[in-house]
């Protein structure tokens, strides 16, 4: 990691272990490992993937009325749906908070911090790699997540667009309401693969 980033690799290593649950960090070690792996697979930046993985989730543990309450005093909220869903606060909360109290300068890792819940229009490779990584690491466990995760190895972008697929479909079965982020995303990364395959 280069200098000034303000949080290197073993404090963020620290921060996780201390911060979070047993689960919550046994699954953060999991999206570590795969995001590296994925990463090295496509010649992305090994250690900027470690750690944006290490501090993803770390907010995620704070009481969600207080998550509320700290996204309104740093005017986080973008849409009615944050509020009316603030489980998809904590990683534009962990971005700032990381930002402002451990000095982390890395834009692009604040940004794959700050989009791993929802995705976001325009995703670069990092955060699309921590998006879905947060859904297919190690740990989790359900029908497809195989074809996923190795989706994810062939091919980055298409990869991320069968993981926002999969929550679509996910949230779509569960009748919950589906953020416009996730929208704007999906649409996105619809329009790149469209546009962008050869
Ligand atoms: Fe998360
Ligand atoms: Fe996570």
């Amino acid at each position: 990691m280069e200098q000034g980033q303000g949080l290197n690799l073993e404090q963020a290593l620290d921060l996780a272990a201390r911060t979070l649950s047993a689960a919550r960090y046994r699954h953060t070690l999991g999206v570590a490992a795969l995001a590296e792996d994925v990463a090295r697979k496509h010649g992305l930046n090994l250690e900027k993937a470690r750690l944006a993985a290490l501090v993803h989730d770390l907010a995620k543990e704070i009481p969600i009325e207080y998550q509320l309450r700290l996204a309104k005093r740093w005017q986080i909220l973008q849409y009615p749906e944050d509020e009316q869903a603030p489980a998809v606060l904590h990683g534009p909360l962990a971005a700032y908070w990381l930002k402002k109290y451990y000095g982390l300068q890395d834009e692009e890792v604040l940004a794959a911090v700050a989009h791993h819940t929802l995705g976001y229009p325009g995703m670069s490779p990092l955060e699309m790699l921590i998006y879905s990584a947060d859904l297919v690491e190690p740990n989790r466990n359900f029908p497809n997540v195989d074809s996923l995760r190795q989706a994810l190895y062939d091919n980055i972008e298409q990869g991320t667009l069968a993981c926002v697929e999969h929550t679509l479909n996910y949230l779509k079965q569960g009748k919950r309401m589906i953020h416009p982020i996730t929208r704007l995303t999906h649409e996105d990364l619809q329009r790149r693969f469209k546009f962008g395959a050869k």
